[in-house]
């Protein structure tokens, strides 16, 4: 589905992405971890073309999408739920979801009535301003506006960072659900080690811009967990 060939990313003359190589599988949730400041978002933000990468593909079933720009990669099928949610707080919760649909250049009807069953409070606070929301609400809003561009590769940046146990359950349920239903891969970067093992079928840790693990869920052992996820 996805795949990353020794992708290289330098951010003022510092090299921030030294040869990440990884594999997203069609239809799995693939988790991608490791500590604060390892590469993971400036990964995230490659794969979506909102960073340029010197060296390296970018490849979405099997064709190489290193040169185009985020919108043809939005259309191409890439959904994007960005770490800390960067929802329009002046633009209310219908004109927010309004968005994911024009950046797909599709109606919006098709899809909404999905989003409401999946997180009913935004059908509720339709009206309301997305800056009003809690959090998770906010959080919950960025997931359907992403869902609304029916992708084939959700990423999801932390979406659980700074997020009440209740919606944390709830985002929990929809990734588990869209998993179940097995149209479209995730690419889910989480550092809550519990929701990660409960949700992903694969993992990859980074560490200073590279990939040093990787395998099935079942095989992210205490060790590894030890050497390169606690801090
Ligand atoms: N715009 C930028 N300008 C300069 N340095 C940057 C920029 N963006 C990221 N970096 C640096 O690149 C490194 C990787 O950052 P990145 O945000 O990808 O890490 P991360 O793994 O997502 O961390 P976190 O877990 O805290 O979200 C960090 O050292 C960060 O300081
Ligand atoms: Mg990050």
């Amino acid at each position: 589905m996805l795949s990353l060939e020794h992708i290289e990313v330098s951010i003022g003359g510092s090299q921030i992405l030294r040869g990440v190589s990884f594999h997203v599988p069609p239809g799995s949730v693939t988790c991608l971890m490791g500590r604060n400041g390892v590469g993971k978002t400036t990964t995230l933000r490659t794969i979506t073309g909102l960073l340029k990468h010197s060296r390296g593909n970018v490849l979405l079933d099997g064709v190489n999408i290193s040169k185009l720009p985020p919108e043809e990669r939005a259309r191409a099928g890439i959904g994007y739920v960005p770490q800390g949610r960067e929802i329009f707080p002046h633009l209310s919760v219908e004109e927010n979801l309004h968005i994911g649909c024009v950046a797909r250049g599709k109606s919006a009807a098709t899809g909404l009535e999905r989003v409401f069953a999946l997180f009913p409070i935004l059908k509720e606070f339709l009206p309301r301003k997305g800056g009003m929301l809690s959090g998770g609400q906010q959080q919950q809003l960025a997931i359907g506006r992403a869902l609304l561009t029916n992708p084939k590769l959700l990423i999801l940046d932390e979406p659980t960072e700074g997020i009440q146990p209740n919606v944390i359950d709830q985002i929990g349920d929809t990734i588990r659900l869209l998993r179940k239903e097995g149209a479209m891969s995730i690419l889910l970067v989480e550092q809550y080690l519990d929701f990660a093992k409960e949700l992903a079928d694969r993992f990859c840790i980074m560490d200073r811009g590279t990939i040093v693990s990787s395998g099935t869920i079942e095989e992210l052992s205490e060790s590894i967990i030890q050497r390169h996820l606690v801090m």
